[in-house]
């Protein structure tokens, strides 16, 4: 870590230092940390608020997520990402990797810019919805995957991967690339709503695959903060970054929540099959 990253104030540190939260722009804030992050999780804005319609619940609603998701051109959008993928790399130690979450309406402009910042693209993992929406035109098949792009900062230098716990949580067989799971549950909701929330399953996975326990990870664009709450459950540190108060206070929330209640955090990912052992996962056991 370097100097610099004294001189900035968190907004919230959790008392067991495991989570702490920046409000503000995050290329402000990436900037303040050189070579620190063993792993950033971004979940970017996929500008797809265009006051389309769509289907939940059986109900019409609209698809604006909030000014901070407004459409924007492919211009602007290419901008966007080339300015705060520049930042995350500075802020990425030369042996860390990053993960990058999108849909049709940004994950072009996100992977070119990793290549043309000489990422190294590891894969492209794709998460199926096992219950998405319906679509509402009639017109095309029902959207139900996201994909995830996966790459090191570096050409040379050996990225954290954790084969043999894929290879584990997936019956002894290699782990592929194509990943199920269902759509954010009413139970990871109790501490108030984000539109755009991951679920639990998902980060934890992830997190399993590219950090080890002494990892540092950061969240750029840290919403409700899944993945610091993913982050903690595995016993790793988190620094999420977010510009809006509401969804540090859910953050915040939610990190009392997990301190509070522990176990139904991980029995809930136990349903799951994902934390059947912490020992296996964790040296010294978190909980
Ligand atoms: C797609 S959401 C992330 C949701 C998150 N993965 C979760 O599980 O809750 C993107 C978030 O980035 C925030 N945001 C947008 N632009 C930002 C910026 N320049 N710096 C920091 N946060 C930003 C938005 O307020 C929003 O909460």
């Amino acid at each position: 870590m370097t100097a610099k990253f004294h001189t900035l104030k968190p907004t919230f540190t959790s008392t067991d230092s495991f989570f702490t939260l920046y409000q503000g722009d995050c290329n402000e804030i990436l900037p303040q940390f050189e070579n620190t992050f063993d792993l950033i999780f971004a979940d970017p804005p996929y500008f797809l608020s265009n006051d389309g319609l769509s289907i939940q619940s059986g109900k019409i609603v609209s698809v604006n997520k909030g000014d901070w998701d407004k459409e924007e051109s492919i211009n602007d959008i290419d901008e966007f990402n080339l300015q705060w993928i520049s930042n995350a790399k500075k802020a990425l130690k030369n042996t860390g990797s990053i993960l990058i979450s999108g849909t049709y309406h940004n994950i072009f402009s996100l992977g070119r810019i990793l290549q043309k910042l000489d990422f190294k693209i590891l894969n492209l993992i794709t998460w199926q919805k096992t219950n998405p929406p319906p679509n509402f035109s009639c017109r095309y098949l029902t959207h139900s995957t996201e994909q995830i792009i996966w790459a090191r900062k570096s050409q040379k230098h050996k990225h954290i991967f954790n084969y043999e716990i894929l290879k584990k949580l997936n019956g002894n067989k290699q782990m592929r690339d194509v990943w199920s799971f269902p759509a954010i549950a009413p139970w990871e909701k109790v501490n108030g709503k984000h539109p755009t929330q991951k679920p639990l399953a998902l980060l934890v996975r992830l997190l399993l695959m590219a950090s080890d326990e002494d990892s540092l990870i950061c969240d750029p664009f840290s919403g409700s903060s899944t993945t610091g709450i993913a982050a903690n459950l595995l016993g790793r540190k988190f620094i999420g970054i977010e510009r809006e108060s509401e969804f540090i206070k859910i953050s915040m929330d939610r990190k009392k929540e997990l301190e509070k209640n522990a176990a139904i955090f991980k029995n809930k990912m136990n349903d799951l099959r994902l934390l059947e052992n912490m020992d296996y996962y964790t040296k010294n056991n978190f909980f």
